[in-house]
């Protein structure tokens, strides 16, 4: 099956514009989790425009899923993931002007400095994962180095969708996931990906992990947090089963 990371940082977000305790950050959490998710993702960004260090140390200590924790290859950063241990880390690149992550990681510039963060993330026990372009390039960089997996970064592809003229960034999908596979890496998806796009993103090869956030968050302010989760999850449960007897 597909694994759901829900990524709670908007709830955040609405916290922090009011500069207030509402929404608790921590509530969501629970919700995500009692709707059926498997992993409560949050972004610790340098400028803690959202998410503050305090909800992650509070989120490791009391979720009962996975703590996915995106950041930046920042020192300051990686030592508060050193302490706080989540069970993975995403490392994304990271721009203080940027609305969201808007590219991969650059594997060949970041190469060293991936490699000390994976030694000390690895000495603790936590996966790593790099979120990246989806290029052979960067997938076979990405093996080399020793990461557990790979985040596809799916943002053309959403931006494709919507135009309706979306297989060739499928198939480029398509084709990084199947070799990311081959090199033994764990193959994981995310950015952009909203209630209709997600359905032939569960077709991708050994996909076994999705990150959305936007656009769950979008909905639950119509429909409620938990009824978003349960419909995201179960058009993922519907699309990988259709794969699965095909
Ligand atoms: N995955 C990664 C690595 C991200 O940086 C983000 C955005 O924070 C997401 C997934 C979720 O993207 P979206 O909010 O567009 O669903």
């Amino acid at each position: 099956m597909i694994r759901l990371g829900v990524n709670i940082d908007h709830v955040a977000t609405l916290r922090q514009a009011r500069g207030e305790r509402e929404p608790n950050v921590f509530e969501a959490a629970c919700m995500v989790e009692d709707a059926g998710a498997d992993n409560i993702t949050v972004h610790l960004r340098e400028d803690r425009r959202h998410i503050q260090d305090y909800d992650v140390y509070y989120l490791k200590r009391n979720i009962r899923t996975h703590l996915n924790l995106e950041m930046a290859l920042s020192k300051e950063i990686i030592a508060i993931a050193l302490k706080v241990v989540p069970a993975q880390v995403t490392l994304v690149p990271e721009k203080r002007q940027e609305l969201t992550t808007e590219g991969g990681l650059d594997v060949i510039k970041e190469q060293a400095k991936i490699e000390r963060a994976l030694s000390q993330f690895k000495k603790k026990g936590i996966k790593v994962s790099l979120f990246i372009n989806p290029t052979g390039l960067c997938i076979k960089k990405a093996a080399a180095i020793g990461v557990d997996a790979i985040e596809l970064h799916t943002g053309r592809y959403a931006e494709s969708f919507a135009k309706v003229k979306y297989k060739f960034q499928l198939e480029k999908l398509h084709c990084a996931a199947q070799l990311a596979n081959q090199l033994g890496l764990g193959v994981h998806a995310g950015h952009g990906l909203n209630y209709e796009n997600i359905k032939p993103v569960c077709a991708l090869p050994s996909l076994r992990e999705v990150n959305i956030g936007h656009s769950i968050i979008s909905k639950a302010v119509f429909i409620g947090l938990f009824d978003a989760i349960k419909k995201i999850k179960n058009i993922i449960a519907c699309e990988y089963s259709l794969c699965q007897s095909q």
